[in-house]
């Protein structure tokens, strides 16, 4: 059973440990989600930490997804915009763990990010993620559009650069 849900500061809080769990998973798994490997745990838990700062001042959302109660993918969406962009949601860090993929989890994140954004009327939604990954595919699958692509944008958690591929979503 799969169920998402947004967490609040001090919900994020109680699942911190599991939060960064995911995100160390992923990173070992090869990810391009701003972190090099081997990323550790209190890193991993820090980067969490001020998520929920951020989540607290009500300048993000972090959802997470739970399979049979255990928190396995988690994604935000950034509402902090500029005065002139509050129409628009930035969105970051889809990750689901490497043991729960293939299951749809990524797209059932990704439908309640569009229905959060719905209700707050951010209706243009915009994200980057690394060219050739899963993730560019799966956002093409969502009915996301690619902006473009920028060369050497960013390095593998291997250290190897790799371009990265801009996508925007209009929400009907
Ligand atoms: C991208 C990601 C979020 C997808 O999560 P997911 O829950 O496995 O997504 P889905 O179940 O919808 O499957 C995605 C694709 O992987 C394929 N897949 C099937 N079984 C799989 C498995 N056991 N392991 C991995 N992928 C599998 C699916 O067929 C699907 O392909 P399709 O898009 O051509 O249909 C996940 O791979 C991930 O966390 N990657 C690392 C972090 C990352 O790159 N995040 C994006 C940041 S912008």
């Amino acid at each position: 059973m799969i169920a998402v849900r947004v967490l609040s500061a001090v919900a994020g809080r109680r699942y911190l440990d599991d939060l960064a769990g995911v995100l160390v998973d992923c990173v070992d798994g090869g990810a391009s989600v701003s972190f090099l490997a081997p990323l550790s745990r209190v890193t991993a838990v820090a980067f969490f930490e001020t998520v929920l700062q951020s989540v607290d001042r009500g300048e993000r959302l972090l959802l997470a997804a739970f399979l049979d109660s255990h928190l396995v993918g988690t994604v935000q969406i950034l509402l902090d915009t500029p005065p002139n962009q509050p129409h628009r949601a930035d969105i970051a860090k889809l990750l689901v763990a490497r043991s729960a993929r293939g299951q749809g989890i990524a797209g059932i994140l990704m439908r309640h990010v569009e229905d959060q954004c719905r209700v707050r009327h951010r209706a243009l939604l915009c994200l980057d993620t690394a060219t050739g990954s899963m993730a560019e595919k799966l956002y093409r699958r969502l009915g996301w559009t690619a902006a473009g692509s920028i060369p050497n944008y960013a390095l593998l958690p291997g250290g190897q650069p790799c371009a990265t591929t801009i996508f925007w979503k209009q929400l009907e």
